[in-house]
């Protein structure tokens, strides 16, 4: 559960970042960074480099996509396990994406956020966003079995 000031920490932070310029610059850099999670975006074309995957408009596109999916969490934080079990569920049965990987993408985003708003992400702040991103995490890790 979370205290009221976990709570507004949340909303305040997510209400700053801007879903079309964070989302993709995170799922770039998982790609980048720990490159054998490209073997699930095979069809995304070509991932041969840096810039190659930071210019992908496929890569790009997905990135809204995930960010737009954190959107339901800071909108339902007493009810994460619920709203990601669909998803959960896809990306374990459908996607066969190894759960392991929704930490690397978890730690890629807090890494982004941090570079881009500095000293104003205090440590405080940045200790709520990564407790919010593990409940995130156990979520979408929930149906796997
Ligand atoms: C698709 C959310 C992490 C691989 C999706 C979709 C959403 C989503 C909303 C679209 C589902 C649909 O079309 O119905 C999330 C969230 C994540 C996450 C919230 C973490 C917090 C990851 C990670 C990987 C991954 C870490 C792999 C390293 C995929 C793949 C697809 C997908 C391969 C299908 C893409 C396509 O064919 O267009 N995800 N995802 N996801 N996700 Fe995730």
């Amino acid at each position: 559960s979370w205290s009221q000031s976990e709570r507004s920490a949340i909303v305040e932070l997510w209400d700053k970042i801007n879903i079309d310029e964070i989302g993709p610059q995170a799922l770039a850099r998982v790609l980048i960074v720990y490159p054998w999670t490209q073997r699930y975006f095979g069809q995304f074309g070509n991932l041969n480099s840096a810039a190659a995957i930071l210019g992908n408009p496929k890569v790009t596109a997905h990135g809204k996509v995930v960010l737009n999916a954190l959107d339901n969490a800071v909108k339902n934080l007493d009810n994460i396990k619920e709203t990601y079990s669909k998803l959960s569920q896809l990306h374990c049965e459908i996607l066969s994406v190894d759960p392991d990987n929704f930490r690397l993408f978890a730690d890629c985003l807090t890494i982004v956020i941090a570079n881009k708003f500095g000293a104003e992400f205090t440590p405080e702040i940045q200790a709520t966003w990564q407790k919010f991103l593990a409940v995130v995490v156990a979520a979408m890790s929930s149906r796997y079995f």
